[in-house]
């Protein structure tokens, strides 16, 4: 068992040096716990995906009290996401990545601040800034965030803290298109969160004058709303696909179908409530996470 296991790390380790020029110079015992547990995450991120088309996480649009109960006892919303998001893709990330050889490399070291920066954002300010619908949220929603994510930032940081990269890695076309979407991705998933804040914060100033309105959600409209339902997660779609041809490694790649997994299905169940919610009025094209295509 432990010498097949052994001959599919190598050949995994090949395939991935010969493709991409990226050394992961570790010992066999560490690459096959890593490569290990970067076939687990895929494997996770296909079972998240038939989870959450059958069931998405219940919260914000797509809580129901039937829902919630299943997922466990409540738990303030605010200090549960920042534990859950912000510790793991920050301190977490950053004590295994100065464990690494090669952490004192500026390429390693930029695309290990890029993912820090990420989750800085998510973990430490996003919370405090948001306008939750709920006070609380259930453990077990809690949970399913912060496992995945332990996961996965230890596995990118393990890979960007001991993998080699190619002496003209940044020239390359590929890494450099990585970055535009990178970018231009974070942007939009924060011009995305910001618009959806601002229609929460004033359908809350609504309705403390004048009663319900609208039962808190707003019809959305004007820039990438007239095209998709979420461009939130479509920015961070892109943007993870940006990280992944950036860094190029595998745990790169199931974080981005994890990521991937959550916004396909959740996205569409969204798409679905606006057009139960608003009708008519609702226009058809309009798709779920990608402009014309899904
Ligand atoms: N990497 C991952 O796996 C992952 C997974 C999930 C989310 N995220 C990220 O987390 C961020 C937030 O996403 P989310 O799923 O938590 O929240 P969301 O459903 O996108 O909603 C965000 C906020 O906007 C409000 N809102 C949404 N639509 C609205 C409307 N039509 N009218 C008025 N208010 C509206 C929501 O209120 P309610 O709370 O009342 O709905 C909530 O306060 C996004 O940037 C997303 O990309 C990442």
């Amino acid at each position: 068992m432990s010498a097949i296991l052994q001959i599919l790390v190598t050949k995994a380790d090949d395939f991935v040096s010969s493709t991409t020029g990226i050394l992961f110079p570790v010992s066999q015992l560490h690459k096959t716990i890593h490569y290990s547990f970067v076939a687990f995450s895929g494997l996770l991120a296909a079972i998240t995906f038939l989870v959450q088309w059958r069931n998405p996480a219940p919260y914000g649009k797509l809580k129901t009290p039937a829902e919630e109960r299943k997922w466990g006892p409540k738990i303030p919303i605010i200090p549960a996401h920042v534990s859950s998001d912000g510790p793991s893709g920050t301190i977490m990330f950053l004590i295994i990545y100065l464990r690494g050889s090669q952490h004192g490399h500026w390429t390693n070291w930029m695309f290990a601040s890029l993912f820090m920066a990420h989750y800085f954002q998510r973990g430490f300010i996003h919370p405090f800034i948001m306008k939750y619908g709920q006070n609380d949220v259930p453990v077990g929603i809690w949970f399913g965030g912060l496992a995945p994510n332990i996961l996965f930032h230890g596995l990118v940081a393990d890979w960007l803290a001991n993998a080699v990269f190619p002496r003209n890695h940044l020239q390359s076309p590929v890494v450099l298109l990585g970055l535009v979407l990178f970018f231009g991705g974070f942007i939009v998933n924060r011009v995305a969160d910001w618009k959806q804040r601002e229609w929460k914060r004033k359908q809350d100033e609504a309705r403390l004058k004048v009663g319900p309105v609208n039962e808190g959600y707003t019809f959305p409209k004007g820039w990438l709303f007239d095209f998709i339902a979420n461009p939130n997660y479509f920015g961070e779609l892109v943007e993870w696909t940006g990280f992944l041809l950036i860094t190029q490694a595998p745990a790169s790649l199931t974080w981005d179908l994890f990521s991937a997994a959550t916004f396909f299905a959740r996205s569409a169940h969204n798409l679905a409530f606006y057009q139960k919610k608003f009708a008519d009025s609702y226009p058809r094209h309009r798709k779920a996470l990608i402009p014309f295509i899904y």
